[in-house]
């Protein structure tokens, strides 16, 4: 789980790889925009003209992405009337996957040699705050990062030093300015007409691949954490080291399962019929299909909200 050694060569030679297939016009992205599960209609934001495809399976030293929905690859365009390139991620790798936390942030890499100054990361997530509605978008402003708690941290090792320095602070990894733009954006579209909320919110990474207990729901919650999820804080953590800008958007696909189960269970056993009892435990059961239905929903009011964020930056 070391960071690998020459993960700066290695960026780089993928980089040269990659800007060999682009035209002029795409060689510069200044934004990547991370689609999570679901939320690959962000690839629509994309307008008519110049536009670069690259499977990942074609691009050396990438990580070949393993779960159903999670297409992947690299794809260059333009945005907007100002036609900004922009770098896109369909599909990350997971740690979940049997990754090293390197492969899971290289991408993040190859875009900080690309000339990346700006990265938007959007992922699906779990609703621990009980004022959150399946559907809803939260714009992060925090994250706790527990897999980094234990030593699962992409930048363990020894420091490449090319990227960033050794102890890399956090305390300002979510950009202020660029927070403030989504709200501003939000308004302007008049999304805060539809029924679809914004909020802003501390993202809880796990390694995953199981789901919370009920119990683990309640300390997440305790913590501090108002969505979970199993991706986004190492390529966050990656980026920052590397002076890349953040901003990230978790859509709250399912709520998780805050009220105790096993602690009453004793008396719910006994008062309960067995269809009663199966109703009670299946009841907020996470699964990966609903994941994928809400991000479909959401994905269009997302691809709004970025282009109108981007096409902001661009006017300032
Ligand atoms: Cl409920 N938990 C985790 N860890 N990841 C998720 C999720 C829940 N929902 C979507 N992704």
């Amino acid at each position: 789980t070391l960071a690998h050694p020459n993960a700066y060569a290695r960026a780089s030679e993928t980089a040269q790889h990659v800007l060999s297939k682009l035209p002029d016009t795409l060689q510069k992205p200044k934004v990547a925009i991370v689609c999570g599960s679901g939320l690959g209609g962000l690839a629509d934001t994309i307008e008519a003209g110049p536009k670069v495809e690259l499977p990942y399976e074609t691009i050396p030293n990438f990580p070949q992405s393993t779960v159903q929905g999670h297409a992947g690859k690299f794809i260059f365009g333009v945005i907007g009337e100002q036609k900004m390139p922009v770098a896109l991620l369909v599909g990350r790798a997971h740690f979940y996957e049997g990754h090293t936390m390197d492969l899971v942030t290289f991408a993040t890499r190859v875009c900080k040699v690309l000339g990346v100054e700006t990265i938007i990361v959007t992922n699906a997530a779990g609703g621990l705050n009980e004022n959150y509605r399946v559907g809803d978008i939260v714009c992060l402003n925090d994250h706790l990062n527990l897999a980094g708690f234990v030593g699962i941290h992409p930048l363990r090792g020894p420091n490449i030093e090319e990227f960033g320095v050794r102890f890399p602070p956090m305390s300002d990894a979510y950009d202020l300015d660029l927070r403030r733009r989504v709200h501003k954006a939000w308004v302007k579209l008049g999304l805060d007409q539809q029924k679809r909320r914004i909020h802003e919110g501390v993202y809880a990474f796990l390694a995953g691949p199981s789901y919370e207990t009920r119990a683990e729901c309640r300390m997440l919650r305790m913590l501090g954490a108002d969505v979970v999820g199993m991706s986004t804080v190492p390529e966050i953590v990656v980026a920052r080291h590397a002076g890349i800008r953040v901003l990230a958007f978790s859509l709250v696909t399912n709520m998780a399962v805050l009220e105790p189960g096993a602690r009453g269970n004793d008396s719910i056993i006994q008062a309960m019929n067995k269809s009663e009892l199966d109703q009670y435990l299946g009841k907020g059961k996470a699964n990966h299909e609903e994941v994928l239905e809400a991000g479909r929903e959401a994905a269009k009011d997302m691809q709004a909200l970025v282009k109108q964020i981007l096409s902001d930056l661009h006017e300032d």
